[in-house]
């Protein structure tokens, strides 16, 4: 197995690497410069199948759920259809408004978890179409369901999901694409350019992950903290979400992750002199409403890290450090975004000699209830 991780130390650390080359594998084929538009391989989703499907909902566990926050706001955004996102323990027990007008999109790395496969059955009994993004090549979820998108993020070996996790951003992605397509609430040219952008995704992967020294000395001063809080608006929320379960995941340190404007309803009462918060600022809406959320922990003691897009204004001054991530349009800051997140729960577990690859208590794939 150690000639598998190449020069790595941890299968970890390998995949996060991997990204650059997990999310192009992805588009290969779907997101060209050459065709026009998206290829979905051989999802028969058509017109008139939109004509009647009212509402999309999105069933998945874990990290794959985090990555469905994102695909509902993506979709919401550039297709104009409402959107649920649903945990598939909670889902598989209670969908009353699932029905034939539905469209189910799964989305599962292993294509074996329990939960996510009684979903899927339950939802295809009431009538669901059913969409699956899988990246396990024949797996019961791809087996059930009517159209599978494969994520080509490779094997995933490490507990701990990471490149998994941003090709099934890009899948979502290109669901988006091709539900705005179909539904004319983009042009063609719109198209076009995100597509584009969504292009030049593993060159700026690439970037982001220069900041894993960085992060290294961050993760070596502060390994012990008790608490670390995530805040983020927006997408940038869902990301935080991504971010602190990475970190309990493998650090076993209590990690929340909370939408910035709500802190003042909780959270804030929490923060103490010394409490490490992490903030993001991708999404350039927000960036104002950010920096004086982080004056409001700052103000209460709060060691601020910010994670931010260059560009952003004003952050320097308000953290009291600051990580520059390349700028990309705001839908697709995620994949960029959950990067640093990534490498910054896996220093910080290397500095406390945590198994990272096995993290206590969990499974790879979680195949019982
Ligand atoms: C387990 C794994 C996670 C994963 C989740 C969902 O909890 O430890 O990394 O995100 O299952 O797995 P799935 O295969 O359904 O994406």
């Amino acid at each position: 197995a150690a000639a598998e991780k190449g020069n790595y130390a941890h299968f970890m650390l390998k995949e996060i690497h991997e990204q650059p080359g997990a999310v192009r594998n992805t588009m290969t084929g779907r997101v060209s410069e050459e065709a026009a538009g998206v290829t979905l391989d051989r999802i028969s989703l058509t017109r008139e199948d939109l004509a009647r499907i009212g509402r999309i909902c999105i069933v998945a566990c874990g990290t794959a759920y985090h990555a469905g926050l994102v695909g509902q706001y993506v979709i919401e955004n550039l297709a104009g259809l409402p959107v649920d996102v649903k945990v598939a323990s909670e889902f598989r027990y209670n969908c009353p408004l699932v029905d034939d007008r539905t469209l189910l999109l799964v989305v599962c790395q292993s294509g074996e978890t329990l939960d996510t496969l009684m979903s899927l059955k339950e939802a295809r009994k009431k009538g669901a179409r059913i969409l699956s993004i899988v990246n396990v090549i024949g797996s019961s979820v791809a087996r059930e369901s009517h159209d599978v998108l494969y994520t080509r993020a490779g094997p995933e070996i490490a507990v701990a999901s990471t490149k998994a996790y941003t090709a099934q951003l890009i899948a979502l992605y290109e669901v988006a694409l091709q539900l705005a397509a179909l539904r004319e609430t983009m042009s063609m040219p719109e198209i076009e350019e995100f597509k584009q952008q969504m292009l030049g995704l593993p060159a700026r992967i690439e970037e982001a992950l220069k900041l894993s020294e960085p992060l290294r000395l961050f993760a070596g001063e502060h390994a012990q903290v008790r608490d670390l809080f995530f805040l983020g608006r927006g997408l940038d929320y869902a990301v935080a979400l991504e971010g602190s379960l990475k970190l309990k995941e493998l650090s076993y340190i209590h990690s929340e992750a909370y939408p910035a404007g709500e802190l003042k309803h909780g959270p804030i009462a929490l923060i103490e002199k010394g409490t490490v918060v992490l903030a993001l600022l991708t999404q350039e809406t927000l960036y104002e409403k950010m920096v004086s959320n982080i004056r409001e922990v700052k103000a209460r003691g709060a060691y601020v890290l910010a994670i931010a897009a260059e560009g952003a204004p004003a952050v320097d001054t308000a953290a009291d450090a600051t990580l520059r991530l390349p700028a990309v349009p705001a839908l697709l800051a995620p994949v960029v975004a959950a990067v640093p997140l990534q490498l910054l729960a896996y220093h910080i577990a290397v500095a406390r000699g945590n198994d990272v690859d096995k993290p206590r208590n969990l499974a790879k794939s979680v195949t019982v209830e």
